[in-house]
């Protein structure tokens, strides 16, 4: 196993998902956590520092065990955990001076037979982009290392003590606009002599005892929603530790056509989870009677989202544990956008409040794992890739394709409509290159023909985006094939709807939802 020692850099994570994608397992601890006992007992083949947002040449800010450099394991410092490491091996390192450096740079090799950067600069190449965010620099290495690679502002950027397998980069090596990245952490685990063995079935295991280490033999309740992160979370904690989980299943009456009951008939009956299935369609629609206000609607929706959760998850006697299906971008989402640990952004959907109001704690095994990693280990669980490669589907349902006032009618025709849509994306084989598709009903009537007939109905438009993460999106480029019959099909098959449209804003401006 790696350690990596986390000294609170954004990115983080990404080092840990770097050395996942090259099948090594890692964990990450807080450097607060680290002593050398603890160092001892985790035994780690090497260890990664990571970046973080303090200075080294602050008076008290983090550092690790000076033992830690006699363990005689590879370490890779990044950043803040360069400039540490070379502090504590006895170089220097200074603020400012005008060498700060954020974003894009270009890392020149002084040498290219280090082992870690081997394949790492193309040969036609001299140079390789990286990205760099630091304030503070490193002014002169420590006894022992050498200068590998330089920067316009960082002339340390690359250094190495090969006889003790240190390496110190200033730049960080994980993120996306460092392309080459990864080729370092894969040079670094085989010199540390990692095989790469490591597999989301280890994975799987590894967080089925670490449930159960939490858990003991207390009760667990978790919301389940039918999405693929509830869904994977529900069947990781029922086969950890079977009957003391209780999921419960709000039915707010805003599901898509038949979802209800695939949810249950999966995980009450396929599963035989302990499951609750909480209908309470009239209370939401009938708050939801008149209001048109978008805020408003969520507002409501999720105030008795959390009322519903509350009033289930008390009937069940001893829960002292709340599961979640927090995936490590929520958690990157909620301290950047918030400043704190609170999730704002998706807050009744995650039922977030909750755990405090009642005493809950927090069971989150997920919130290491980016979402494609989340379906890998929810097809290593074996649920089927209907439930895998759902697209996201909104807390608030429905209400937020239904511009305006939300009726049973209007919801009815949004149902049977949007399921046509999907059909036919199914049968063009395009779901899984659309990240989102849905229809939403528009709040006009306008006049159309049909036969010799005059008819009165509502609009609808078809939505549909590609995106990475849901924050920036474009719409999808169908074909006017697919469009044409796809329109004529809504028409024909769903009464109510007599004019189809096609939604071609993309995000930003637009949103995707709606509302
Ligand atoms: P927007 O509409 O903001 O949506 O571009 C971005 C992504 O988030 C989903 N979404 C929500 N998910 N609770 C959720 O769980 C919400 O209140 C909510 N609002 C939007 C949306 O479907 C898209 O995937």
């Amino acid at each position: 196993r790696l350690l990596i020692i986390d000294f609170g850099s954004q990115v983080t994570q990404l080092i840990a998902r770097r050395l996942r994608e090259l099948n090594v397992y890692c964990e990450i601890h807080p450097y607060q956590n680290i002593t050398m006992d603890f160092v001892r007992d985790m035994a780690p083949k090497a260890v990664i520092f990571s970046g973080g947002p303090d200075s080294v040449t602050r008076e008290g800010s983090p550092r690790v065990p000076q033992e830690i450099f006699e363990y005689g394991v590879p370490i890779l410092g990044i950043c803040y955990g360069q400039q540490m490491m070379m502090q504590q091996l006895g170089g220097q390192v200074d603020s400012g001076h005008g060498t700060a450096e954020f974003g894009r740079a270009y890392v020149t090799p002084s040498v290219k037979s280090l082992p870690l950067l081997a394949g790492w600069f193309s040969d036609d190449a001299d140079r390789e982009q990286v990205w760099m965010s630091h304030g503070d620099h490193v002014s002169e290495i420590a006894p022992g290392f050498k200068v590998y690679g330089t920067s316009p502002n960082a002339p340390y950027a690359i250094t190495a003590d090969v006889s003790r397998n240190f390496y110190a980069v200033q730049f960080h090596p994980e993120v996306h606009h460092t392309p080459n990245g990864a080729k370092l952490y894969e040079n670094f685990v085989r010199q540390a002599g990692f095989s790469g063995d490591w597999t989301m079935g280890l994975y799987r295991e590894q967080a089925i005892a670490a449930i159960r280490d939490q858990v003991g033999d207390k009760k667990v309740i978790c919301g389940l929603s039918g999405g693929v992160d509830s869904s994977v979370t529900a069947v990781l904690l029922h086969e950890a530790i079977g009957d003391q989980l209780t999921c419960v299943f709000v039915d707010h009456g805003l599901l898509r056509k038949g979802e209800a009951d695939e949810v249950v008939s999966m995980f009450r009956d396929n599963y035989n989870m302990q499951f609750i299935h909480a209908d309470e369609q009239d209370l939401f629609l009938g708050e939801l009677d008149g209001q048109s206000d978008p805020e408003t609607k969520r507002k409501i929706i999720g105030k008795l989202f959390i009322d519903v959760f509350q009033k289930h998850a008390n009937s069940i006697e001893g829960a002292e544990f709340l599961a979640q299906g927090t995936l490590y971008p929520d958690v990157i989402e909620s301290v950047s956008f918030s400043g704190g640990p609170s999730v704002t952004i998706k807050s009744h959907h995650n039922v977030g409040g909750l755990p405090e109001k009642m005493g809950l704690k927090l069971v989150e095994p997920l919130r290491e794992l980016f979402k494609d990693e989340v379906r890998a280990l929810g097809r290593e669980l074996g649920l089927p890739a209907s439930f895998i490669g759902r697209h996201p589907f909104p807390g608030p349902g429905l209400a937020i394709r239904c511009p305006g006032e939300i009726t049973r009618e209007k919801l009815e025709i949004l149902r049977e409509a949007d399921a046509v849509y999907i059909d036919q994306i199914r049968k063009h084989g395009l779901y899984d290159d659309i990240w989102q598709a849905f229809v939403a009903i528009l709040p006009v009537r306008t006049v159309g023909v049909m036969g010799d007939g005059r008819t009165y109905d509502f609009a609808c438009a078809l939505r549909a985006v590609t995106s990475v993460d849901g924050m920036t999106a474009d719409y999808y480029p169908f074909s006017h094939e697919f469009l044409g019959e796809t329109a004529t099909r809504i028409i024909n098959e769903i009464k109510g709807i007599n004019r189809v449209t096609y939604d071609i804003t993309s995000k930003p401006p637009g949103t995707i939802e709606w509302e």
